[in-house]
């Protein structure tokens, strides 16, 4: 837990599937791709969520094609594109076809007018540090909307990234617990298990800045996505910090069958990444780990984010 949720402090890291067959067809697919009339096209990997899509020409992101890609992101919540190899170029054009990228807040810390992307690199001395489930920045006021990971380096087994479907996890819900939910709120923090990693890797005044300026945040246990206007129990892992209003043990039982609720694999969708595939996912409606079964075997992944709405995150 403590060591995923640093991650996405410090160091990230994410997504994989198992499937897959086949770069010489995508090397015909690209080679043909020079015409501007193609139309990407989604395949349903998943149950719920989790796209393979294919007919992207990344240097020639016209608006048409983006405002399709989003269409996508919307439907599937997860879309993986296989063997495009982005330069940071790239895969910078392709996080503006959605919006603004963001910056970490530690990024901004060390500088107000820092980069956007976060390289997450394992090692024998850098172990993986995602493997627990969480959705990203739920306390920060202006939570991301989109995560994009570029497959750099992959292991020969494992490190996959696993997704779960939060309109599934409020779906599953028996209509009593769902109207239950609708009527709780839950108090999010960043909480020790960022912090003490962030005082060990950036230091005292690093952590301090982060405890200071994002105090705890409320959110309602149920959201309706801004964009599709569908349902979400929304799950942040460790950054749950307590229902409002409960008393302690009330609220301990409640985050506790939450936590547990998540781990049916019935709204789960896996990718094993190859090198050079990119993902993206939509963070408002999904929770995500990175398993670590590929320690200690090199991975290397580099990430950027796409900004979202103030609007949605606080009540
Ligand atoms: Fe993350």
């Amino acid at each position: 837990m403590e060591k995923g949720i640093a991650i996405d402090i410090n160091r990230h890291s994410d997504p994989h599937h198992y499937s897959h067959n086949d770069s010489h067809h995508h090397s015909t697919m690209t080679a043909t791709m020079t015409a501007t009339t193609a139309t990407p096209t989604a395949t349903r990997i998943g149950t719920t969520i989790g796209a393979v899509v294919e007919g992207v020409d990344f240097d020639n992101l016209t608006p048409e094609v983006a405002e399709h890609l989003n269409e996508l992101v919307l439907e599937h919540a997860v879309l993986i594109f296989e063997g495009v190899h982005a330069s940071e170029d790239q895969q910078e054009r392709f996080a503006r076809c959605f919006g603004e990228p963001y910056i970490y807040p530690l990024t901004r810390y060390a500088n107000p007018d820092g980069d956007i992307w976060t390289e997450f690199i394992d090692t024998p001395d850098s172990p993986p540090e995602a493997d627990v489930w969480h959705t990203d920045l739920t306390w920060v006021p202006d939570q991301p909307k989109f995560g994009i990971l570029s497959a750099e380096e992959v292991p020969e087994t494992g490190g996959d990234t696993m997704w779960a479907d939060l309109y599934a996890a409020y779906d599953s819900l028996s209509p009593v617990m769902q109207e239950i939910c609708e009527n709780l709120n839950v108090m999010h923090q960043i909480g020790r298990n960022v912090l003490d990693p962030v005082e060990r890797n950036a230091g005292f005044a690093a952590a301090a800045f982060l405890r200071d300026n994002y105090p705890e945040i409320k959110h309602p246990l149920v959201r309706t996505h801004p964009e599709t206007g569908r349902k979400v129990l929304l799950l942040a892992g460790g950054f749950m910090k307590c229902v409002e209003g409960m008393h302690p043990e009330e609220s301990d039982l409640v985050l506790k069958y939450l936590r547990n609720h998540i781990n049916d694999p019935n709204f789960h969708f896996g990718w094993r990444w190859k090198k050079g595939d990119l993902g993206i996912w939509d963070e408002r409606c999904t929770n995500h780990r990175g398993l670590a079964n590929h320690y200690p075997q090199y991975r290397k992944m580099r990430r950027c984010t796409v900004r979202g709405s103030k609007q949605f995150s606080g009540i």
